[in-house]
């Protein structure tokens, strides 16, 4: 994608410390016309909680539509509100996007920016470097179940979990190519085909087949269980992830405290050369909200991954740079060992964007 026109933005900063992440990410985005002459229309839409509470709208009528037509990016805080309990709202703008659009990659790297912000013992940041590919349409997410009996004591309950071969195909194919392209030497799929019989073979099918075609990528694979001990024992082993959206959320918050917190955490909604959706890895953080505290680092850096999408490569990795400066000056949030405020920590970032 060129990033010579001006590129179309749709801003749903949602719920709880969405709104107060997403404005610093918004600030930087303004910052960098002036510093690398990104040129960006930012249309920002209310759909959330407070939306949803008041006027019963979630996801408005023709949105996907709309954005499908009309933008070339989407930039999110996050959903999720206790007084909205079913998390409906949640449900029908977050999960309607990531399959109402076809968002099949969900890119979520994992990057230790400084030593210091890892729990882990003795690590150097060099050996937490690793993206996650997790699948974003189907799988546990796809919402078919039911109850039968429901509130008796014979209730049943199912849930079920949908796996195309479609679909299972071009999430592992989408990070063997990145493998390639990024010089990456490893793909390791994660799955629980020892008791997901059916899913979890079809997963093994399709990675062993799609694995046939890469042959300067290493195939490996790892039962889920044993990947989530293995992130924690020896995280340098992994390159890419590839996963289903279940396993793959999960993970992906592991994750996230690996490299110092959900607050630090980016991800991507992607279907490529499509509109597609960025937003932090974290949620509403409803303790968090309204206190101005909330780390923006997430937020930012999914701003920079928005901006490499878009073909503004070098503003994306300004914002890298001046994330990694700010993180070793200590001009952070709390939760990452510094004493500043989510518009502190903001602006220190900001304030250290140089061409
Ligand atoms: P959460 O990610 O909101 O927060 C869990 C904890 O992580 C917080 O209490 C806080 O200690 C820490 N944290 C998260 N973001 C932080 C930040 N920016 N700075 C500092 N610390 C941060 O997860 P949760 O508490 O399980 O969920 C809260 C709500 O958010 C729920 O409604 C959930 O469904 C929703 N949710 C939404 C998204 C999304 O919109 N993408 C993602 C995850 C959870
Ligand atoms: C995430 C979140 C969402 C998910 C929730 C809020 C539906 O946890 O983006 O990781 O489960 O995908
Ligand atoms: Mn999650």
């Amino acid at each position: 994608m060129s990033a010579e026109k001006k590129k179309r933005i749709a801003v749903i900063a949602g719920d709880g410390i969405g709104p107060e992440v997403v404005h610093e990410a918004v600030l930087l985005l303004e910052r960098l016309r002036e510093t690398h002459g990104v040129e960006l229309e930012l249309t920002h839409f209310d759909w959330g909680a407070e939306k949803f509470l008041t006027e019963g709208v979630t996801l408005p009528d023709g949105a996907l539509t709309m954005l499908a037509e009309n933008f070339d990016a989407i930039f999110a805080g996050a959903f999720g509100d206790p007084r909205v309990e079913s998390n409906k709202h949640a449900e029908d703008i977050l999960l309607g996007m990531r399959r109402g659009l076809d968002l099949y990659i969900n890119l979520r790297p994992i990057r230790l920016l400084a030593e210091r912000l890892t729990p882990l013992k003795n690590l150097k940041s060099t050996e937490i470097d690793f993206v996650v590919f997790r699948e974003n349409t189907e799988g546990a997410y796809c919402g078919a179940g039911g109850f039968l009996k429901k509130g008796t004591d014979d209730e049943i309950a199912t849930q079920e979990e949908l796996n195309t071969r479609r679909g299972v195909e071009r999430i592992i194919v989408a990070a063997f190519d990145y493998a390639q392209k990024h010089g990456r030497r490893k793909v390791t799929m994660a799955d629980k085909s020892n008791v997901q019989r059916f899913g979890g073979d079809l997963w093994q099918r399709v990675f062993r087949e799609v694995a046939a075609r890469y042959t300067d990528v290493e195939a490996n694979h790892q039962y889920v269980d044993a990947m989530a001990m293995f992130m924690v024992l020896n995280p340098a082993q992994y390159d890419v992830i590839v996963t289903n959206n279940l396993f793959g959320d999960i993970l992906t918050d592991l994750g996230a405290a690996l490299q110092g917190g959900l607050g630090l955490a980016a991800s991507g909604n992607i279907h490529p050369g499509r509109v597609s959706l960025f937003e932090p890895v974290h949620g509403s953080a409803p303790p968090l909200a309204g206190k101005n505290i909330a780390n923006p680092i997430g937020a930012i850096l999914t701003a920079g991954m928005m901006l490499e999408y878009l073909g503004f490569d070098d503003a994306a990795r300004a914002v890298e740079r001046a994330v990694r400066v700010s993180i070793e000056a200590n001009d952070t949030t709390r939760d990452t060992g510094g004493t500043l405020s989510t518009v502190e920590a903001g602006a220190a970032i900001r304030k250290r964007l140089i061409k």
